[in-house]
């Protein structure tokens, strides 16, 4: 995709991520219409970018938030990409877990992210070429304790762009799974931060992934993952399961130490 000529919808706009990948693809010309949950972060980065992009102050699992965004887009003159960022993670452990907030993750990561993109199909259809990208993660091809929930729909959307890139493959719509590591933002609380310091699992800054991401976009990649030795993980969960579960098992403690330690 040539930046310049990059029209999108991103979810999660006014998230650690979307924020800086907002700054990035606006700093190369792309025109942007920007999701969020809460309008004083979303108007915080109207005004940081004045006159340079639109806002949609939605909750993208309300069928009328999904609506406001499908409005808006028509009424910003089409799109040609769909960047779908918007997340939620709670760390503990599955016992520690209320009910509803399960419900509200999987609600937001898998379900609203599948209707936004079924809503916005048909307008990106229209485009000459258009790109749809994923926010997955590490944990969306390894399972890992402490984050149940959240792997488990970051495997849903990682299963979800492999078929709908394989449904879109006689289209010139692709599909583009993008995979962080750790980043820090404010989806890790402190105590993550702690954990992850304890067991030597490297943060990114959202700078750089967001930097990562526009490379991914520029060249319409299929997949993309960052982080060394999580790339590595990545490929030896898929080859040699027992491998990764014996290291895991020896970060187990560690990491129910600070699961159980949560105020
Ligand atoms: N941070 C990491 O370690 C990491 C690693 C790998 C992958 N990722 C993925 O990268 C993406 C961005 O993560 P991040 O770290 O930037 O997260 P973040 O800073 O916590 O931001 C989350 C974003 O999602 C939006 N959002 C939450 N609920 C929403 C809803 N119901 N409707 C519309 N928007 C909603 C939030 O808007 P409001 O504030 O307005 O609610 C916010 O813009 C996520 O998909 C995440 O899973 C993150």
């Amino acid at each position: 995709m040539n930046i310049p000529e990059c029209r999108a919808v991103i979810t999660g706009a006014s998230g650690g991520i979307g924020q800086a990948l907002v700054a990035e693809l606006l700093r190369d010309g792309a025109h942007l219409l920007l999701v969020g949950r809460q309008p004083e972060p979303l108007q915080a980065l109207a005004e940081a970018h004045a006159g340079k992009v639109t806002l949609v102050t939605a909750d993208i699992r309300e069928r009328s938030g999904r609506e406001a965004v499908v409005a808006a887009a028509q009424r910003f003159g089409g799109i040609n990409t769909l960047i779908n960022a918007a997340g939620v993670n709670h760390f503990g452990l599955l016992e520690q877990h209320d009910e509803t907030a399960i419900a509200e993750l999987i609600e937001l990561n898998v379900t609203a992210t599948l209707q936004l993109t079924h809503r916005l199909l048909p307008l990106l259809r229209q485009q000459g070429r258009a790109l749809v990208v994923n926010l997955g993660s590490t944990f969306g091809s390894i399972g890992y304790p402490g984050f149940t929930a959240y792997c488990a729909s970051k495997f849903a959307l990682r299963g979800f762009s492999e078929a709908l890139r394989r449904e879109l493959a006689d289209t010139l719509i692709k599909v583009l799974y993008f995979a962080p590591r750790a980043t820090q933002t404010r989806m890790n609380g402190a105590q993550v931060v702690a954990m992850n310091d304890e067991l030597n699992v490297a943060m990114d800054d959202p700078h750089s992934v967001a930097l990562q991401l526009l490379a991914a976009i520029r060249r319409e990649e299929e997949e993309r993952y960052l982080g060394w030795p999580e790339k590595l993980f990545v490929r030896l969960n898929s080859l040699l399961p027992r491998l990764v579960d014996q290291a895991l098992r020896k970060q187990l403690p560690i990491i129910q130490r600070f699961a159980r330690s949560k105020p």
